[in-house]
C-alpha cells in the first residue's frame, strides 16, 4: 500500500468514541441500511469484525434482536467498547478478520464498517467469513472505493486526504472479484447518505481530535494548515450548517 499501518492500540482509540460519535439522524440511515441489504433468514448470530469502541455494536443487536459478537485486534479499543457500549446481548473479543473467534457457519450476518482497508490480508479475511457465514447469509461491508472517491469536505480542507485515499482503498472490481474467489455472490450496493456534524463548528471540533486514520499519513503541515483553514470557515459560520455525505456500503451472500 506504501502508507504504514494504523495502530488503533498506539493512537486512534483516544479520541475515537468522541471524535467519531454517530448522531442518532446517522445512525437511523445506517440501520436502515444494514436491515435493507441483511436478506430474508432469520438473524439470531451477528458479528460485527473490526467492532472499535462498538459505535454500531449494541445498536445491530437491537435492530437484529440478535446476539452480536464484536471482535476487535485493538485491546484499547476494546477497553473503550466495554466501558461505553456495554448490552445484555453483546460480546467483545480479540480476534481479527482473517482469524475469527467464531465455529463453522455460526454466524447469519457480518458487517465490517470502515474496517477492511486495514486488514492486510484480505484473501485471507474472505475465506475465514466465508467459513463463520452460513450458506444464504450476507456480509456488509460499509468502505470508501478507490474508484468511486465521494465529494466529502474533508477532501476540500485537507486536500491530499483524496489522493491518499485513492491509494488505500480498493476498487469496486478487485473488492468483488475477491469475495467471489472465496466463495461468494455479490448482491447489493448502495449509497448511504449520513450526517457527521449539525454545523460546520461541530465538525471542526471533531478534526481536532484527529480521530480519522487517514491524518496519520499526512504531514504536521499539512493538518495544520487545513484546520486552520476549517476553523476560520466554522468561526464565520452564521446558521449551523450540517455536514453530510455518503458512503458505500456492499452486501455480498454467503452461497
Ligand atoms: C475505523 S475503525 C472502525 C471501528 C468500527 N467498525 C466503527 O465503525 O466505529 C477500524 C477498526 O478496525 C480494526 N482493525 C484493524 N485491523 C483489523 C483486522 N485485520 N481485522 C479486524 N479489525 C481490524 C481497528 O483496530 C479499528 O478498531
Amino acid at each position: 500500500m506504501g502508507f504504514k499501518r494504523v495502530d488503533y492500540d498506539r493512537t486512534q482509540h483516544a479520541g475515537y468514541a468522541k471524535g467519531r460519535r454517530l448522531l442518532p439522524v446517522s445512525r437511523r440511515s445506517w440501520l436502515r441500511a444494514f436491515r435493507e441489504l441483511a436478506g430474508e433468514g432469520r438473524i439470531r448470530t451477528v458479528v460485527d469484525v473490526g467492532s472499535g469502541t462498538g459505535r454500531f455494536t449494541p445498536a445491530l443487536a437491537d435492530e437484529f434482536g440478535a446476539e452480536v459478537i464484536g471482535v476487535e485486534p485493538s485491546a484499547k479499543m476494546r477497553e473503550v467498547a466495554h466501558v461505553e457500549s456495554s448490552h445484555p446481548l453483546v460480546s467483545y473479543t480479540p480476534g481479527h478478520a482473517a482469524d475469527l473467534p467464531l465455529d463453522d457457519a455460526s454466524a447469519d450476518l457480518a458487517l465490517m464498517f470502515l474496517v477492511w482497508h486495514h486488514v492486510p490480508d484480505r484473501a485471507a479475511a474472505a475465506q475465514e467469513l466465508a467459513r463463520v457465514l452460513r450458506p444464504g447469509a450476507r456480509l456488509l461491508i460499509a468502505t470508501t472505493l478507490s474508484d468511486r472517491l465521494k465529494d466529502l469536505l474533508l477532501y476540500r480542507y485537507f486536500p491530499r486526504t483524496r489522493d491518499i485515499d485513492a491509494q488505500v482503498f480498493p476498487t469496486l472490481d478487485a473488492t468483488i472479484a475477491l469475495f467471489e474467489d472465496a466463495g461468494f455472490k455479490h448482491s447489493g450496493l448502495i449509497e448511504v447518505r449520513h450526517r457527521s456534524a449539525e454545523s460546520l463548528a461541530e465538525y471542526a471540533e471533531r478534526q481536532r481530535m484527529r480521530a480519522l486514520s487517514v491524518y496519520e499519513h499526512l504531514t504536521p503541515e499539512e493538518y495544520r494548515e487545513g484546520l486552520a483553514a476549517l476553523e476560520a470557515d466554522a468561526l464565520a459560520e452564521t446558521a449551523p450548517h450540517p455536514v453530510e455525505a455518503e458512503c458505500d456500503l456492499l452486501a455480498f451472500t454467503r452461497s
